[in-house]
């Protein structure tokens, strides 16, 4: 079976992708040509990333009307930007003239949009306001730029791409359950980093969906974390801590609908875990870094995941929060954008100090970056014969089994 997957890195020429799946051992990692082929690259981003909601950022990043900000993936690009009346949507970043980039840098505040190729110049709508002498026939308000769906979730911006996205209505529910409750709609970026990673997107969301990794890649993280305690130890543990969180009021739900959701709706899922005992929040030595957020008027000795859709996962601590976005740009290339929340109110240099707010995840991302890149070089040789997936992956190979039927089904790209 192996046989029918061994071969080079750059074509599926001889194999169908439909043959690739069907040979796929079940529980096993994917075969290398998911990992490497630019057409099976293309099937990813248009029957899933194409399809579903991304988290594109903060909407503490765009205050004002008139700012805006790009977001760019694999050939794709938008502009999310602030109306004047106060809505924020996402135009296609393509200018109806001749197809230029109308936004070149990343971010910017204005009341129109310039091309700057001949000057095409859009609202913050999108609609072409002036056209330079394109002579008296032309109709300007003929021409706009392409939206995509936009929804904002506690503060979170989601773009989706495809004509009749998915239902946000249960990831909108588990957002509110979970992350809600660290107050993350009022919440502020504090800092974002951007991790180039030289692998294939489904390596670094693999390597998030697993802490097997976390005792010998991530001692810091793992010195604060109960990653692998014995099963009961870590349950004594969680229990402790939503006890403390029950007594302000707060219950974070269990909720796993991510990779696998419910006809119709966009996938999410929430969970609730405890930190060492002595530590209270993600940071170099497990002290408080900001202030409290949200509803937390204590440390509860937990912090909560939540996941939704298949690029977008979130971590919040009681006093600061990760948005990690993970941004396919190639077939072995992608973005792990990782940004970090803190309270609206809270001031740098004052409530909080950057370096020790970013510590932790700066020194978990660049370890993870490492590893992902290390897995994809090693993927790419043809020695690679995975085993299959052990006990602590089980998340990793429920992703990879859902990726293959997102990829089997529906129409072809
Ligand atoms: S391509 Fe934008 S104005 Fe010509
Ligand atoms: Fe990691």
């Amino acid at each position: 079976m192996r046989a029918t997957i061994s071969h080079g890195i750059y074509s599926v020429v001889m194999e169908s992708i439909a043959s690739l799946i069907a040979g796929q051992p079940k529980g096993f990692p994917l075969a290398q040509e998911f990992y490497s082929d630019p057409e099976i690259f293309r099937r990813d981003m248009n029957r899933i990333h194409l399809r579903r909601w991304l988290c594109v950022g903060h909407e503490s990043r765009i205050p004002k009307k008139g700012d805006w900000f790009r977001f760019d993936i694999a050939e794709e690009s938008i502009v999310l930007v602030r109306g004047r009346d106060d809505q924020i949507r996402g135009l296609i970043n393509v200018c109806q003239h001749r197809g230029s980039r109308v936004c070149y840098e990343e971010s910017g505040n204005g009341n129109v949009l310039v091309c700057p190729y001949h000057a095409w110049t859009y609202d913050l709508e999108g609609r072409l306001r002036s056209a330079r002498q394109m002579g008296e026939d032309f109709e300007t308000s003929a021409h706009r730029l392409p939206q995509v769906h936009v929804r904002i979730l506690e503060g979170l911006i989601f773009v989706c791409f495809a004509e009749n996205p998915p239902s946000l209505d249960d990831a909108a529910r588990v957002l509110r359950e979970s992350i809600g409750r660290y107050g993350w709609a009022n919440a502020r970026v504090a800092h974002r980093q951007t991790y180039s990673v030289d692998a294939n997107w489904k390596l670094a969301t693999e390597n998030y969906q697993e802490c097997y990794h976390c005792t010998p890649a991530h001692p810091e993280f793992s010195r604060l974390h109960a990653t692998e305690k014995p099963d009961h130890e870590v349950a004594e543990l969680r229990a402790e801590a939503a006890e403390r969180a029950r007594a302000m009021g707060i219950e974070i739900p269990e909720i796993s609908h991510w990779p696998d959701s419910a006809p119709g709706e966009e996938m999410a899922d929430s969970s609730y875990d405890a930190i060492y005992p002595g530590s209270v929040t993600g940071s170099e030595d497990g002290q408080p870094v900001a202030p409290l957020m949200g509803d937390f008027t204590d440390y509860d000795g937990g912090f909560c995941y939540a996941d939704v859709g298949p690029a977008s996962f979130f971590l919040a601590y009681p006093d600061h929060g990760l948005m990690y976005l993970f941004i396919p740009r190639g077939p072995q290339k992608a973005e792990m954008e990782i940004v970090w929340l803190v309270a609206g109110d809270a001031r740098e240099g004052v409530d909080y100090d950057l370096a020790k707010l970013t510590w932790l995840w700066d020194v978990t991302s660049v370890a993870d970056k490492l590893i992902i890149d290390q897995n994809q070089q090693g993927v790419n040789s043809r020695y690679y014969t995975p085993s299959a997936y052990g006990p602590m992956e089980e998340m990793t190979r429920t992703f990879t089994e859902w990726y293959l039927q997102e990829i089997e089904d529906g129409p072809s790209t």
